[in-house]
């Protein structure tokens, strides 16, 4: 991590230590992956999707990009606000463990709203993947819409094969979508959000998509570019 981000994330904690309102992000680099990927889709209209929040940090982030870079319809902030799930299958015995990162809903809640971040095209919705993004009577209440950029910062295969499979109906040609954790498990292309893309492109043949960048240590950019009938 850079010395500029150290000593932000240290000024952060000092804050939190002594009472004031305070919250970061493990990874300062997502914020600028983010940038990227707001410039990029600058002329497509659609909704922001993020999965994997922790206190909120990137989620804010997205929704001041948003605004500056403009048509952005509705921010979705997906999570279990209880932090990872069980580790287990492929993606046990690196160094993630149920329960990291975790941040609760009312936490987060406050963390967007000290930043004024909490208006009526803000949804935070709380589950694990497995079940909250099958939830159809849940879902059905949102106003879910083609997606501009999606953020899935979940960390596990498991995680990411959930949000890819439940992510796909709301693709469109020009759709930046940002994996934050693409160098985790050593880059290993059988585990992780490598895994879960690889086995999501072969899936459905019918999606043309393109590496557009990298951001920080372990991050990646891809467009979709165009989706056949
Ligand atoms: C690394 S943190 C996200 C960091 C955040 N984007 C930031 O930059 O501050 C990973 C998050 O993913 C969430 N997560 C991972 N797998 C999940 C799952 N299967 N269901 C729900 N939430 C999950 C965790 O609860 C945690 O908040």
């Amino acid at each position: 991590m850079k010395l500029s981000d150290r000593l932000i994330r240290k000024y952060y904690h000092l804050k939190k230590k002594f009472g004031w309102h305070s919250f970061y992000t493990p990874t300062p680099d997502t914020a600028r992956g983010l940038k990227q990927a707001f410039k990029q889709t600058q002329s497509l209209a659609g909704d922001y999707y993020e999965f994997g929040l922790f206190e909120g940090y990137s989620f804010y982030r997205a929704i001041k990009l948003g605004k500056t870079w403009g048509q952005t319809a509705h921010y979705f902030g997906f999570d279990s606000f209880e932090g990872l799930p069980d580790v287990t299958g492929i993606d046990a015995g690196w160094r993630f463990k149920r329960g990291q990162y975790r941040s609760s809903l009312e936490e987060v809640t406050a963390n967007l709203k000290s930043k004024n971040c909490l208006a009526d095209n803000v949804y935070l919705i709380k589950g694990f993947y497995n079940e909250s993004l099958k939830n159809k009577a849940k879902l059905n209440h949102l106003p879910l819409g083609p997606a501009k950029v999606v953020l899935i910062d979940s960390d596990l295969y498991e995680s990411a094969r959930d949000v890819l499979n439940f992510i796909y109906p709301y693709l469109q040609p020009g759709t930046a979508i940002l994996f934050d954790d693409w160098n985790c498990f050593e880059a290993d292309e059988q585990k992780g959000e490598r895994r879960a893309w690889r086995e999501f492109l072969a899936l459905h043949p019918e999606i043309d998509t393109e590496l557009t960048g990298y951001f920080g240590w372990g991050g990646a950019i891809f467009k979709v570019k165009k989706i056949s009938a």
